[in-house]
Order: C-alpha cells, then sequence, then structure tokens
C-alpha cells in the first residue's frame, strides 16, 4: 500500500476519546517533565470547547497531579470568550473547575479578563505576555488547540482579518454566542516550541483530512487550523472517528498508553 505522508510531525489515531486523552495526557506530562528537567519553568497556553475538559481532569489526576511540578508552570489561554470568570462559557472557568482548582501546588496563572471589552482585554493580555517573555512575542514551550467544525483554532475563525497581524493577542468576534472574544494569534501560537491537537467525533474529520492530507487544493485558504506550525514538534491526537476521512495508508501512529 501507498504511504501518505500526513501534513504533522506526529498523527496519534487513538480508538476512543477516552484513549486519546490518555495518550495527550502522556505526551504532554513527558513533555513539560522533560522541560523542566533544564529550564526552571515552562509556560503552556490551553483551550477552552468541549474536548480539552476530560484531558484537563487526567492531568490534574495520578500520576501526572504529583509528576508534573505544577508550581514552575506558567498556565496561560489561547483564547477568552469576552464573560465574566465565573460565566459557564469563560475558558478560564473551565480550566479552572477542571485542572488548576484541586492540584497540590497551584501554577502561576495568566488569565485573560473576559469581563473587560475585547480590545481593552486584548492589549492587557498582550502586554502581560510580553511582560512575562520579555519581548513583543511570546513562545510558549506548548499549546494546546483543538478545531471547531469549520476548522478554527483558538478564536480565530475563516477569513477573519486578524489571521494576518504581526501582534501576539487580538480581538475577534465568533460567529457563534458569545461573539466577542480575545485570542491568540497564529504569530504567537507558531512561535510555541511544541503544538498539540486534541480533536474528537466524526463531525470534523474531512476538515482533519483536507489539513492533514491535503483533500483540497488549498487548506489553508479555509481553514485557520491549516496556517498552524510549531517551532519544533506539532502532534495530532484523534479519536478513529476524526481520522475517519484520512487515507488509506496514512502515516499515523497508535497511541502509546
Ligand atoms: C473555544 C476554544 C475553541 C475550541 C474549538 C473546538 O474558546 O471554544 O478555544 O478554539 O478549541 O471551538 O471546540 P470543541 O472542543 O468544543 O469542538
Amino acid at each position: 500500500m501507498q504511504t501518505h505522508q500526513l501534513a504533522a510531525d506526529r498523527v496519534v489515531v487513538a480508538d476512543a476519546p477516552a484513549e486519546s486523552v490518555e495518550a495527550a495526557a502522556r505526551d504532554i506530562a513527558d513533555t513539560l517533565c522533560r522541560r523542566l528537567s533544564v529550564q526552571p519553568t515552562v509556560s503552556v497556553a490551553l483551550s477552552g470547547g468541549t474536548t480539552p475538559g476530560p484531558l484537563y481532569a487526567r492531568l490534574a489526576a495520578p500520576p501526572y497531579r504529583h509528576l508534573i511540578d505544577w508550581s514552575r508552570v506558567h498556565v496561560f489561554w489561547c483564547d477568552e470568550r469576552c464573560v465574566a470568570p465565573d460565566d459557564p462559557a469563560s475558558n478560564y472557568r473551565l480550566v479552572m473547575e477542571t485542572l488548576l482548582a484541586d492540584l497540590p501546588r497551584m501554577p502561576d496563572i495568566h488569565r485573560i479578563k473576559g469581563e473587560l471589552p475585547a480590545g481593552l482585554a486584548a492589549q492587557a493580555y498582550a502586554r502581560e505576555l510580553a511582560e512575562v517573555f520579555r519581548g513583543p512575542l511570546p513562545w510558549f514551550d506548548l499549546v494546546l488547540l483543538g478545531m471547531g467544525g469549520d476548522g478554527h483554532v483558538a478564536s480565530l475563525f475563516p477569513h477573519s482579518p486578524q489571521l494576518v497581524t504581526s501582534r501576539s493577542v487580538v480581538a475577534t468576534r465568533s460567529p457563534l454566542p458569545p461573539h466577542p472574544r480575545i485570542s491568540l494569534s497564529l504569530r504567537a501560537i507558531n512561535a510555541a516550541h511544541e503544538v498539540v491537537f486534541l480533536v474528537h467525533g466524526a463531525s470534523k474529520a474531512d476538515i482533519v483530512a483536507a489539513i492533514l492530507a491535503g483533500r483540497e487544493e488549498d487548506p489553508a485558504r479555509l481553514y485557520p487550523a491549516a496556517l498552524v506550525r510549531s517551532q519544533g514538534r506539532l502532534t495530532w491526537f484523534l479519536d478513529r472517528a476524526a481520522a475517519g476521512s484520512l487515507p488509506a495508508g496514512a502515516t499515523t501512529e497508535e497511541p502509546k498508553l
């Protein structure tokens, strides 16, 4: 059978979402522990949505709750909705409830102030990133992304003018409520050492195949997720359903559990 190289360094396909979560948690913990063995702190940027909650809960549970020295982790967000931090739609609230609230040692938390107007929140977050990273562009050790059903990542939506910017943070508008959003820019995401996608479900299979296997002439024109790069590794964790449209012979790997 002809092999088909995919547009990522690694594509890990698990039978079910729970297995995909387990594989992603292990991989992320390995990355953070490896980097913490050679540097004082690590910085991670996390996404919202419905997919990553179980991953955050898995990282908050043994062995990872103790394996990772969370007091040396700086936690950022890839994006936020313009809502209060206790709003059910808040990505901050999602990560607090599933990952951070119960950790044995608290990380440094860098919340996007969704309660502010989007422009002001974006400016405040950009200032905080510049302060932490001592320069105009953040370089996260790891960025965790999901992908929307339209191929968006963070709060960067198809055909958005904010897809092309030199800034690190942008104010955007989601087609779905809550409409006003704050998001890392592609430039900030793509400066990361490692970028990890966690994408599950058959509804995303065709866009996953368009992006990873080039099943459309120019997926980058249609899907922001196709514009994501990494300075180091780019890894996609998929369940079998989200991988369902990949071509036979696609170079994927089984999860190491
Ligand atoms: C958000 C997320 C967003 C998410 C995708 C996928 O604020 O909603 O950051 O980018 O990753 O919309 O969402 P699901 O995981 O719910 O499919």
